[in-house]
């Protein structure tokens, strides 16, 4: 019998059909939370759903409709929101742009999650302390944010530099967050999970390559230890001291690009992404 360290909180994990979020979804559920998954598909989410005891929640981050019927849906089946962990995310070959004509990288990393959080910040305010955890990533060194052209119209996107522009504003957002729900006891805090052997890339050719390769299993952590740190996070809860910071794995103020902290991009992208939202 596991410790309960979760009784009592509820939970929503993005990316739970596979890789850490999997693996977080059934922990967390084995520790005594009530935990809801979504992924972009049903059967794919259907065991962890089973595992944990929930109904699976089908969004495609692809499409923001489906991210605000998410939200609406989350919102009908909890007041209260303990812990929201944004994980769904990977890289996305840039000429596949989203339903809704935005360049993937940017829209399943970040401007999905920006909203289902804005949609959820009142079931988040009415917890007593709320922690929501960004997966980031060390790709956020190979970045780039450029304010007026998020959506490369006017330069071209690369695949893994577009995916750590998108895993950089993981970052900007969590420090985003930080500075305005802090009074309505919402805390947020970044992390990398290490390089782990998931399905990761399965999306992309190039990195494929490296992830389907038998080199795999020499670069990368299993898949529990790659959710570990994000469960250790969950189980720390809306600790202040978390508050705005990346984490590398279990250590605190990991490597940044310089962007992360520029407050003009921390203001600009919150701004930039409420309009491609329209966020009331
Ligand atoms: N693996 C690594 O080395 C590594 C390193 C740093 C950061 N990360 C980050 O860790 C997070 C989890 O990755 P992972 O390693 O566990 O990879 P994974 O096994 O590929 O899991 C990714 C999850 O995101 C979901 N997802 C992908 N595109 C989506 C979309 N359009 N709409 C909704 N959900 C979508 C996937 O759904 P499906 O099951 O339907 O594909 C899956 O549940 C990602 O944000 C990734 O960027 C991973």
């Amino acid at each position: 019998m596991s410790d309960q360290t979760m009784a009592g909180r509820t939970v929503l994990v993005t990316g739970a059909s596979d890789g850490i979020g999997a693996e977080t979804a059934r922990v967390l559920a084995s520790r005594g939370a009530t935990v809801h998954v979504t992924g972009r598909s049903a059967e794919k989410l259907r065991p962890v759903a089973e595992a944990v005891g929930t109904e699976p929640l089908v969004a495609d981050f692809a499409r923001l409709d489906d991210v605000r019927r998410l939200a609406a849906q989350v919102g009908e089946r909890v007041e209260t929101l303990d812990l929201l962990m944004n994980n769904a995310g990977g890289t996305f070959k840039p000429s596949r742009t989203t339903h809704d004509g935005h360049e993937p990288n940017f829209q399943i990393n970040h401007l999905a999650p920006f909203l289902l959080t804005n949609l959820l910040r009142p079931r988040l305010a009415a917890a007593d302390g709320a922690l929501v955890v960004n997966t980031s990533s060390i790709g956020n060194l190979m970045g780039k944010v450029v304010l007026d052209d998020l959506d490369y119209e006017h330069r071209r996107a690369i695949e893994f530099p577009a995916y750590g522009t998108g895993k950089l504003m993981n970052i900007l957002f969590t420090r985003g967050i930080a500075q305005r729900w802090a009074d309505e006891g919402i805390v947020s805090v970044a992390v990398h999970p290490g390089p782990v052997g998931s399905s990761f890339g399965r999306d992309s050719w190039f990195v494929g390559l490296l992830y389907r390769s038998p080199l795999k299993r020499f670069g990368t952590i299993s898949v529990p230890d790659g959710a570990a740190p994000l469960i250790a996070l969950a189980e720390r809860g809306p600790d202040p001291e978390l508050n705005g910071r990346y984490y590398s794995r279990f250590h605190a103020d990991g490597r940044e690009n310089r962007q992360a902290s520029d407050q003009s991009l921390i203001d600009g992208l919150w701004q930039r992404s409420a309009e491609l939202v329209e966020l009331g």
